[in-house]
């Protein structure tokens, strides 16, 4: 195989864009698509020439594709990936892996169990300034980490929130901000400053007339003793993405794809044993971070190119799909604390949040107005 022949399932405004992608990527080939409305499944396959599937298991039965990209709503993320594992098919699953960590838990575990590679799209882990951030964290010079900070405002219209009958319904989506836009930042946050090992949050509406929240706040507390701050929406502008790790020998801040690193000269600790001047503090300096050379693919286009390389070559993933339970952990305890006025301990009780979830999709009151659109965030087109 020199090239991974892949479907794409759910072809509206994000699935849409995956097809115009692919065609960029030379390790990949469209091969079929599929979505279960049938003039947006017809749109789409007569532009790119593929098969069209109105349902995902006649596509994954085709014998056309070696892997899938998911990019339907985010309740059949997990069931359409457990029959493309159950068939030896590689998945490669829009954000957020699923709507509960329970559903995600079954992901991973039917990832391992077919052999298969499984990836998750947080394109934003492979933009340089990440990049660089990761490595210095890897490489111990934050030191030991005492406090972090998420604040990621991405607005959004109420026609945003109109344009489908799922989109913001406890039944069609399962949570707001949380899940929609916030995995991107809350992957970054984790995978650069680790999982909280408690969080007690608030969400609420403030701005939009919908069911779920548009707004949520968090205190966060790390098993070494370290504490944070979180805070997403989409009712603020201008927008903004900021993560602030410190620690005990150098803050990072990253905003907006720029990367700011001091480092200590020494370490903060030691400097306040041993020092014996009054007002003396340690130094700081900046430092100039090399960031890594962008290639001629941005964003999806990235994932979807190692994705294909892991199959092909085993190429490491950049965003394994066991890795986007991190997010999961952080969007489920938030909103298992907010309804409960309980701190929640991390990981989250499957259980508990699969009863709550089961209680909040009962009472959706459902949409009263949907003006339908499927269009492709600008960003990516
Ligand atoms: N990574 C990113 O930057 C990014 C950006 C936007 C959206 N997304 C994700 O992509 C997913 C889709 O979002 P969107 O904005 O494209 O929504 P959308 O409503 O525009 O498109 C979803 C499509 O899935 C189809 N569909 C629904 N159920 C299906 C099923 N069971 N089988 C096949 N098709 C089905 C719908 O008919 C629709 O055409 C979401 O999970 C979202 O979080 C990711």
């Amino acid at each position: 195989m020199d090239r991974v022949r892949m479907g794409v399932i759910g072809v509206g405004g994000m699935g849409s864009g995956h097809c115009n992608m692919m065609g960029k990527i030379p390790e990949v080939v469209l091969t079929a698509v599929c979505d279960v409305d049938a003039p947006t499944l017809q749109a789409v396959s007569e532009r790119h020439g593929v098969p069209g599937f109105d349902r995902h298991e006649a596509l994954l039965d085709s014998g056309l594709v070696d892997a899938v990209l998911i990019a339907t709503p985010h309740y059949f993320h997990a069931p359409i990936a457990l029959d493309a594992f159950r068939r030896g098919i590689h998945v490669l699953s829009e954000k957020p892996l699923a709507v509960t960590v329970s559903a995600a838990d079954q992901m991973v575990a039917a990832a391992r169990e077919s052999g298969r590679v499984f990836g998750v799209m947080f394109q934003m882990r492979a933009e340089p300034a990440s990049v660089a951030a990761r490595r210095i964290v890897e490489e111990g010079r934050l030191g030991e980490i005492y406090r972090t900070q998420l604040v990621m405002g991405w607005y959004r219209s109420q026609a945003y929130y109109d344009s489908g009958g799922w989109r913001a319904t406890w039944s069609g989506e399962g949570g707001g901000v949380l899940i929609n836009q916030a995995p991107h930042a809350l992957d970054l946050f984790t995978w650069l400053g680790g999982l909280p090992c408690r969080v007690t949050g608030q969400v609420r509406t403030r701005l939009h007339d919908i069911e779920v929240e548009d707004e949520a706040f968090a205190f966060l507390e790390y098993a070494n003793g370290a504490h944070g701050y979180l805070y997403v929406s989409t009712t603020e502008v201008p927008g903004v993405q900021r993560i602030e790790l410190c620690g005990d020998r150098g803050k990072l801040v990253l905003v907006d794809g720029q990367l700011a690193f001091h480092e200590v000269e020494g370490s903060i600790r030691a400097f306040t044993v041993e020092n014996t001047e009054m007002w003396a503090s340690p130094k700081a300096h900046a430092v100039d971070v090399a960031l890594p050379e962008r290639g001629e693919l941005r964003d999806h286009a990235v994932i979807t190119r190692n994705f294909a390389r892991a199959i092909l070559y085993g190429e490491p993933l950049i965003a394994p799909g066991e890795e986007g339970l991190r997010a999961m952990e952080l969007i489920n305890g938030i909103i298992l604390s907010g309804k409960t006025g309980e701190p929640v301990s991390l990981p989250v009780d499957r259980v508990a949040y699969d009863r709550l979830i089961a209680q909040l999709q009962a009472s959706s009151r459902g949409k009263t107005r949907v003006r339908e659109q499927r269009v492709t965030d600008p960003h990516y087109v």
